[in-house]
């Protein structure tokens, strides 16, 4: 376990960075004005609509509404997780992320250091491995033949760093384990077995030899393919400090080097159909690694694709993996992102089918597949006789379970539309009220449009506040605020106590500081927000619209005291109270 890196830690490292710096390294910059310009890396574009404010510490795209700190930055560009993005600005920095356990306690960097070093030795010993490999495959005449049969070529061979694991008990350790350090790393990277009588040997041995790659293009594990006839086609390394299965996909870093950014991305069974699809110029299939489809898949699809495709079988026990896959993704639909699901004939896998088709016709099945509420349609209905009231019924029974676990508002409310069309009802709010009543206020604000927002008291407030963190020091007492019911009202308190404890904090480290909440788009929206205040107004509009928003908080509490007046009356005080209330609020207008 990690753990958690200090709030302090990532605030200050945002504050050593100088966004410019980090941007320029990867798009070209060119300086108009008081800012940077240059081709949009989130978009298609032409014309230079992606700017960085220097003063500001954020980039904004007039074109697409990408925007955010340096953080949020690493995070689209690189497809990184926040804590890796963290990651990778230390490391830009030259320095290290401290990480503090669930109680608050310092991890000690002693054990960090440990670990990152077990890591990065681990890399290198893989890497020498693989380059192990990939010499053998060469002197190996049964490997070649093999992988010829197969109609691999050289290029791609290459690309995939393909290589062969000879058939010998230990050759491999022995050539490349050359001291007790490292014989104990190759013990620790899954690369030999242990047998009861203590005896060790190379675990892959006689076998072609796919090396598994992370993100970075580190080599984490292996899969090895028999080419003989061995009763396991394939081994897979085991989990080790570096590999952990249901978290990666084989390809997909060769995927991201042919294209940053794919269109889509397709996930398969197997390594050879990875190679396979690739060689034919498919170059957007990953494979699961001989795991079931997971939140985590899809989550890390998601953070590089706006699309996926799930591969299978066209037999029955294809169509039963794909439904349980349909109910692992359910809960990870996201509004705008798509899922679909391509079924192939029995008799073939995507190695097999691309060679018969070529790119283009597979490219074909591809366009034809269904989506993913198609498919759930497709059999669901297939399971009722729509014809009869039981039928109808039986669908709603069905169905209703199923989009009761979908936090993608459009995506729920286009499935029950549908539903309500196959039953024949025009009013869908019925089988709204079925379910469950889905939370209102949790999901209101995670798709929020991106562009047009209408300005109310709040935002104003937030959007100030984030642009100008030193208006915090105007507000003297935070408490009458925690009454006020205004929609968010919590979030601009929550922004008032960060810029407070940090009076000198920027505009990009509150962005980066609240990455990973669900106002996180609406904040960054503001934060780019273009008002039209003079910055010598900006204190006074600041100023003015607090008093508003106290003006609020005061009629909020004289409706409350008028209303309790009427049911149950009122103390002595409270009396007292509504009189000052009503002389105050009488002298505004
Ligand atoms: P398949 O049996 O469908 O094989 O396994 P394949 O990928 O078509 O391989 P070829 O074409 O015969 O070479 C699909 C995937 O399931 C995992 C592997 O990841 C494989 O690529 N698998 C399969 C194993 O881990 N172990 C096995 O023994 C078999
Ligand atoms: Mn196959």
């Amino acid at each position: 376990m990690k753990g958690h890196i200090p709030r302090d830690f990532i605030i200050d490292l945002v504050a050593r960075t100088n966004i410019l710096d980090v941007v320029s390294k990867r798009v070209k910059m060119k300086k108009k004005g008081n800012n940077y310009f240059g081709c949009c890396p989130f978009h298609n574009e032409k014309t230079a609509s992606f700017s960085i404010s220097e003063s500001k510490q954020i980039y904004y795209c007039f074109g697409c509404g990408a925007s955010g700190s340096v953080i949020n930055f690493l995070m689209e560009y690189e497809h990184l997780s926040y804590p890796e993005a963290i990651e990778e600005l230390a490391s830009m920095q030259g320095t290290q992320v401290p990480y503090i356990d669930s109680s608050n306690n310092h991890i000690a960097p002693s054990k960090q250091v440990e670990s990152r070093n077990l890591r990065r030795d681990l890399y290198t010993l893989m890497a020498k491995i693989a380059q192990f490999y990939q010499q053998q495959l060469l002197h190996a005449a049964d490997a070649k033949q093999y992988l010829a049969n197969r109609g691999l070529n050289a290029e791609i061979i290459e690309r995939y760093k393909i290589g062969f694991s000879p058939n010998e008990w230990r050759m491999t350790a022995n050539n490349v384990v050359k001291n007790s350090t490292e014989a104990a790393l190759y013990d620790k990277a899954g690369m030999q077995v242990t047998n009861s009588n203590n005896n060790q040997y190379d675990r892959f041995r006689g076998r072609i030899m796919f090396p598994i790659r992370d993100r970075q293009g580190n080599i984490i594990a292996f899969g090895g393919r028999t080419i003989g006839n061995d009763s396991a086609k394939y081994i897979n390394s085991p989990e080790t400090p570096i590999f952990h299965k249901g978290m990666q996909l084989y390809g997909l870093y060769e995927a991201l080097e042919s294209n940053r950014n794919p269109e889509q991305l397709m996930v398969v069974e197997g390594y050879m159909d990875v190679v396979s699809l690739a060689q034919y110029g498919i170059t957007y299939a990953v494979a699961a690694l001989g795991t079931a489809t997971s939140e985590e898949h899809i989550k890390l699809l998601f953070r590089v694709t706006d699309s996926v495709t799930f591969c299978y079988d066209g037999d029955t026990a294809g169509r039963t993996a794909a439904w349980r896959a349909l109910n692992v993704l359910l809960p990870c639909l996201i509004d705008g992102k798509k899922i679909t699901f391509v079924f192939l004939p029995p008799e073939d896998d995507p190695d097999s089918l691309v060679r018969k088709i070529g790119k283009a016709g597979f490219e074909d099945y591809l366009h034809h597949s269904p989506n993913l509420s198609q498919f759930l349609f497709t059999e669901l209905l297939k399971q009722v006789d729509l014809k009869t009231a039981e039928g109808k019924a039986k669908l709603s029974s069905l169905a209703l379970p199923l989009l009761e676990k979908i936090q993608a508002k459009a995506f729920k409310l286009n499935l029950l539309q549908q539903l309500g069309n196959y039953l024949g009802l025009l009013d869908i709010s019925q089988l709204e009220q079925l379910m469950d009543n889905p939370s209102p206020n949790k999901n209101n604000n995670v798709n929020p449009p991106v562009l047009q927002m209408k300005l109310t008291t709040m935002r104003i407030l937030i959007g100030l506040l984030i642009q100008y963190p030193h208006l915090a020091s105007l507000i003297v007492d935070i408490t009458p605020l925690k009454q006020v019911k205004l929609a968010g009202i919590d979030i601009f308190i929550q922004l008032l106590e960060l810029c407070k404890r940090y009076p000198n904090i920027t505009t990009a480290q509150i962005l980066a500081e609240n990455i990973e909440q669900p106002f996180y788009k609406q904040l960054s929206r503001l934060a780019t927000w273009e008002h039209c205040y003079q910055p010598d107004e900006i204190e006074t509009i600041f100023s003015n619209t607090m008093k508003e928003l106290y003006d609020n908080i005061l009629a909020q509490r004289q409706d409350e005291l008028i209303a309790k007046e009427r049911v149950s009356g009122l103390t002595s005080a409270e009396k007292k109270e509504l009189a000052t209330l009503l002389l105050v609020l009488s002298k505004k207008d």
